[in-house]
């Protein structure tokens, strides 16, 4: 079996983060969801992984590497513009070979991992199986209609009214009957070969397309209350590792990771939390659910359920609450500051207190 993650797109609901960067390299508790999400394919023994890059290639190659250090080896292949998640296949058909392989859309967290799912695949090997979850408000997703012995009726994309509160998770697992079924579909009304639409496909041919129904927890990242959510909830599973240096008059409570290089001074760190490689905390408190990432600086401030990308510096702020700071920005509160100072930059929001 193959892999092949989705990681092109544009990522427009993280704005401003994704003006620079791709949303699949935001971090939750400090580590990119892309890397989640090939340690989940690494963690079912799938070892050949294709990823569909756009726009941000570049970024996400340098990021990612070959794959040799999660033990994968990687392929990237060039989307040219976001033309559908069943485009994605398209493209990745040489690549793909007549192997099965599973789909993994690189904003989705799946903190349990994928191999139940793998599992039900390998031994009932339907022509696909999608993985589907409840959910309060169907119509942003893909959503299911399941019959019995877990077999799929008719799935849709973002219905109008839903028939069924099965949503659709980003992680598909595919015969090479697939490849057929996409270039059967045409475009939707908004423009994109849909994955959904060649799973139907499939439905309609008679084929048997099954379901899965996770149980654990999933999040699709791509929003910023989804990430600071995913966040507290990877963070709950961290255990205490101090690598760096904490000084005698700072005080830990609660599962902290201070990696190597970090420095703590002086300080209260509530865990579950993250201080990344090189961080600097001073005369702070910080916690619980808080991910610093490396290089940052927190001085004289109070932070809990936020996520720092690396070389943020707070100083002198506080309270801080679900909040996400992008890399190398500066929230700062110099001695004698009277008034507000705001350099924001597009599509950014600020609450002051
Ligand atoms: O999160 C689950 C949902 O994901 C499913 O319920 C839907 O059925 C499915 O269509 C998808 O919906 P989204 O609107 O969330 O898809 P999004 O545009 O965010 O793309 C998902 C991932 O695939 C993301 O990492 C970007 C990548 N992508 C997307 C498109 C459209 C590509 O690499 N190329 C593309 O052309």
């Amino acid at each position: 079996m193959k892999a092949l993650v989705l990681s092109g797109g544009m990522g427009t609901r993280l704005r401003p983060l994704t003006h620079s960067m791709a949303k699949q390299l935001v971090p939750v508790a400090n580590k990119p969801v892309l890397v989640h999400c090939l340690e989940n394919i690494r963690d079912i023994g799938v070892t050949e992984v294709g990823i569909v890059v756009g726009d941000h290639a570049e970024e996400i190659a340098t990021e990612i590497g070959d794959g040799s250090d999660l033990g994968l080896r990687i392929t990237y292949l060039r989307q040219e513009a976001p033309l559908g998640l069943g485009h994605c296949v398209v493209i990745a058909r040489e690549f793909l070979g007549d192997e099965d392989f599973v789909m993994y859309l690189g904003d989705n967290v799946l903190a349990e991992g994928i191999a139940e799912a793998a599992d039900a695949f390998a031994t009932r090997r339907p022509a696909a199986q999608v993985v589907v979850t409840k959910v309060l408000d169907p119509r942003q997703y893909g959503v299911a209609e399941v019959g019995e012995d877990q077999v799929v009726r008719a799935l849709v994309e973002k219905p109008r009214r839903p028939r069924s509160d099965l949503a659709v998770i980003g992680v598909y697992f595919f015969t090479a009957r697939i490849h057929d079924a996409v270039r059967a579909v045409p475009p939707s009304a908004r423009g994109e070969l849909e994955i959904t639409d060649a799973i139907q496909h499939l439905v309609d041919q008679g084929r048997t397309v099954t379901a899965v129904e996770h149980s654990g927890y999933w999040q699709d990242t791509g929003r910023t209350d989804g990430l600071l959510e995913c966040n507290r909830v990877l963070l709950d599973r961290v255990e205490t590792a101090v690598r760096g240096q904490v000084d005698q008059d700072s005080v830990l409570d609660g599962p902290v990771v201070v990696e190597h290089g970090a420095t703590v001074v002086r300080s209260r760190l509530t865990g579950p939390l993250v201080v990344g490689s090189g961080a600097v905390v001073q005369d702070s408190r910080i916690g619980p659910h808080t991910s610093l990432g490396a290089n940052c600086t927190v001085n004289g401030s109070d932070v809990e359920d936020s996520i720092l990308l690396r070389g943020a510096v707070l100083d002198g702020v506080g309270p801080v609450r679900a909040s996400l700071l992008g890399r190398g920005s500066q929230v700062t509160s110099p001695p004698g500051t009277r008034a507000h100072q705001l350099v924001v930059g597009d599509d950014c929001r600020a609450v002051v207190a």
